[in-house]
C-alpha cells in the first residue's frame, strides 16, 4: 500500500525534496554550460560593434604598456602560409608626429602606427599569381583597430594619404608599400561615433553569401548598388 506521504516525518521529505532539487539544478547547470559552449563569449561581438573611428583625441599620452599590446595584437595577427611580409611603425615622438602631420592631419593623435608589406615577402598563389601581402597587411591593421578599442583607446583607419609622401617623409619605409595609418589615442570627452558608423547592410542582404554559385547575381547586386 502507498504509504501517504502526510505520515512521513517531515525532516525526510525535506530531505528528500532538497535532494531533488539539487538534482535539477545540476542538470539544468550541465545544459546550461552546454548552451553556453555553443553560444561562445559575447565579449568579442560587443567590442567589435562597440569599436567606432574616433576623430577626437585629448592631451593623455598612450602609455608604453598600452602601445606595447597594440603592436603585439599586429604581431599575431595571421598571413598567408605564415610569410608575415608587414612591417609596422609607431610613431610616437613630436618629430616623428611633426612628419606625417603635413601629410595627414591624423586628428592630431598622440600615436599613429603605419602598417606597411612586401610584396617580394607574401605568398603568392601560383594558379593565378595573386599576391596576399596586402591582405596580410589588413589583417594586421584590423588587428591594431580592434586591440586599440580593447584597451578604451580611441583609433582611426586612414587610408586617404599619398604614399609617396610618406616615402619621402620616413626613407626607412623603403623597400616597404604603406598600406594603411591608424590615429591612437585616449578619446576626447566629445569623441562620438560618425553617422556612418551605423550605417551597416542589413543580415538579408550579407547572408545569401553564405550560399552557392545561384547567389553570384545578389552578391554582384550587393556590391553595385
Ligand atoms: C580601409 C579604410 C580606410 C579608411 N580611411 C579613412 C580615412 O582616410 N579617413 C577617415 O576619416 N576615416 C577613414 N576610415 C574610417 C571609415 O570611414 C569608417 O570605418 C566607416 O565610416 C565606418 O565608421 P566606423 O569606423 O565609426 O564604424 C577608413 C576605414 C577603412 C576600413
Amino acid at each position: 500500500m502507498k504509504k501517504d506521504t502526510k505520515d512521513m516525518p517531515k525532516g525526510v521529505f525535506k530531505y528528500l525534496g532538497d535532494i531533488s532539487r539539487i538534482h535539477h539544478r545540476a542538470a539544468f547547470a550541465d545544459v546550461q554550460q552546454k548552451i553556453d559552449k555553443h553560444k561562445g563569449s559575447n565579449a568579442f561581438l560587443e567590442l567589435a560593434t562597440n569599436r567606432f573611428s574616433c576623430r577626437e583625441f585629448n592631451h593623455h599620452p598612450v602609455s608604453s604598456f598600452k602601445l606595447a599590446k597594440i603592436l603585439e595584437a599586429a604581431r599575431v595577427a595571421p598571413s598567408a602560409k605564415n610569410l608575415q611580409p608587414v612591417h609596422v611603425w609607431a610613431l610616437t615622438s613630436e618629430d616623428a608626429l611633426a612628419r606625417i602631420r603635413p601629410i595627414h592631419t591624423m586628428f592630431n593623435a598622440p600615436v599613429v602606427i603605419m602598417v606597411g608589406f612586401k610584396l617580394s615577402e607574401g605568398w603568392t598563389r601560383a594558379c593565378d599569381g595573386k599576391n596576399w601581402a596586402e591582405t596580410d597587411a589588413t589583417i594586421a591593421g584590423t588587428h591594431i583597430a580592434l586591440a586599440a578599442a580593447d584597451l578604451e583607446l580611441g583609433c582611426t583607419w586612414v587610408g586617404s594619404f599619398d604614399p609617396k609622401k610618406v616615402r619621402e617623409a620616413f626613407p626607412e619605409t623603403e623597400g616597404y608599400e604603406i598600406a594603411s595609418l591608424f590615429a591612437i589615442g585616449h578619446p576626447a570627452a566629445a569623441a562620438a561615433p560618425s553617422e556612418r558608423h551605423s550605417s551597416r547592410r542589413s543580415h538579408h542582404r550579407i547572408s545569401p553569401l553564405c550560399y552557392g554559385i545561384w547567389t553570384i547575381p545578389v552578391l554582384c547586386r550587393c556590391f553595385l548598388s
